[in-house]
Parts: C-alpha cells; sequence; structure tokens
C-alpha cells in the first residue's frame, strides 16, 4: 500500500470538490461513517470514466457520498444504490435531494441480499461496485454480476483491508474473521472461470473483475 507521504501528496493535488461533497466529508469523520478514501475514489472514477458505464449498480451506500461523486464525474450515468441502515440511508437522501446531480441516483433501503427484484427494474448494468459488509462480498457477487451487460465490470473494495490480508497474524477476532472472509473473497475471485481479475492497491485496495472471452480477448 502507498505510504502516508505519498497519500497526502496525491490528496494535495486532487481536483477540488463541491461544497456539498465536503460536507459529506466532514458529516462522515464526525459520525465514523467508513466513506471511500479520497485516493481510492479518484482511482475509480478515473476507471469508471474510462469505461463510461450507462448503468452502475451500488452495494453499500452510506451517505451518498461515493455514489455522488459518481454521478458527478459520469454526467450522463444512472445509479441505483443499496443501503440496509436506515439512519445512513435517510442521510443519503437529504444530501441527493441537495445536489443537482442526484436525480439520477436510485437510492433503495433494504438488505442487498433481498432486494434482488426491485435492482433488477433499474439493470443491466455496465459496472457493479461493491462497498458493503465485508464478510458477504462473494454472496454481492454471485447474486448481482448475473444483472451485468456483456462488457460489465464487477468493482470490489476494501480486499486488502488496511494490507491486514497479508498479516500473518491479527489480533481481534472479529478482524481477523473478516480477514479470513475476505481472503477467501480474493481467493475466490482470482480463480473465477468467467473473469479476469487484477487487485489496485489504492485506497483499501479495489478488486478489478472483468467478464472472460470478451471480444478484446478473442481478436
Ligand atoms: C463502507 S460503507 C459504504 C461507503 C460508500 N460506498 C461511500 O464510499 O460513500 C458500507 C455500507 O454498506 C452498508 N451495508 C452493509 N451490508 C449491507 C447489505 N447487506 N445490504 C445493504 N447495505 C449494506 C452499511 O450499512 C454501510 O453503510
Amino acid at each position: 500500500m502507498m505510504n502516508e507521504k505519498v497519500i497526502n501528496y496525491i490528496e494535495s493535488i486532487t481536483r477540488k470538490r463541491s461544497p456539498l461533497l465536503k460536507e459529506m466529508e466532514h458529516f462522515a469523520e464526525e459520525n465514523n461513517v467508513p466513506i471511500m478514501e479520497l485516493v481510492g475514489i479518484e482511482a475509480l472514477l478515473g476507471i469508471l470514466s474510462i469505461q463510461q458505464p450507462s448503468r452502475i449498480l451500488e452495494i453499500g451506500t452510506a451517505i451518498g457520498y461515493s455514489a455522488l461523486r459518481m454521478a458527478e464525474a459520469l454526467p450522463g450515468t444512472e445509479i441505483t444504490t443499496i443501503e440496509r441502515d436506515e439512519e445512513r440511508f435517510g442521510a443519503a437522501k437529504d444530501y441527493l435531494t441537495r445536489s443537482e446531480h442526484g436525480s439520477r441516483i436510485h437510492a433503495l433501503f433494504g438488505d442487498a441480499l433481498e432486494l434482488q427484484e426491485e435492482v433488477k427494474k433499474h439493470g443491466p448494468y455496465d459496472a457493479i461496485f461493491i462497498d458493503a459488509a465485508k464478510g458477504q462480498y462473494q454472496k454481492f457477487f454471485d447474486l448481482y454480476s448475473t444483472m451485468l451487460t456483456k462488457d460489465g465490470v464487477v468493482y470490489s473494495d476494501n480486499v486488502l483491508f488496511k494490507g491486514l490480508v497479508a498479516e500473518e497474524e491479527v489480533e481481534q477476532k472479529r478482524i481477523r474473521n473478516l480477514v479470513k472472509k475476505l481472503k477467501k473473497y480474493n481467493e475466490w475471485l482470482m480463480n473465477h472461470e468467467e473473469y479476469e481479475t487484477s487487485i489496485l492497491p489504492v485506497g483499501d485496495g479495489i478488486a478489478i473483475s472483468r467478464k472472460r472471452g470478451n471480444k478484446s480477448e478473442q481478436a
């Protein structure tokens, strides 16, 4: 992972965010809401702006920060996003109505493992962004990758979990269990027959999984 100096340097030269986004960053910090790290979201936005997805599914809205950043960076893109925490969902709804980009974001309240019908109505998706309960990534992937378009991509955040996946020993039991699950997910993903995956060591680690057998590979 990158060292703090480099992270600070990148943060110091990234483009300015709107007052609303700054307010959200502040709210997240004050209320311990885990939103994507600045360098991580910048990298994701860069890749998404090359991919130019028409529709994105996000699992894990929190207060709507990453959804709004994606909507702002991709002016024609529709985003469907899911959150199960009522308070965070309420905050997200408020923030989304305050942004000119909020009308392209469908925020759904509920557990992502139970919302397939509703999610399907807004699909299919060119990109799926998984940023929710770390122990359930494989379930999210299995459930929603069926709604991807042919050249669709799944982006999974937190796959390096602050670098803990590379540690031999993790003291805290709850964290140790999560690390175990994420490592299992990473290995499962890397060996997936239908997807080609690369892991970027930016932010908290982002896995990029592209369907195999696309035109570019057959050429
Ligand atoms: C890391 S935060 C999302 C941050 C957001 N993507 C951002 O960067 O602005 C993860 C969120 O996923 C939600 N979540 C976790 N498991 C979920 C599930 N099964 N269904 C819906 N939401 C879930 C949590 O309540 C939490 O608010």
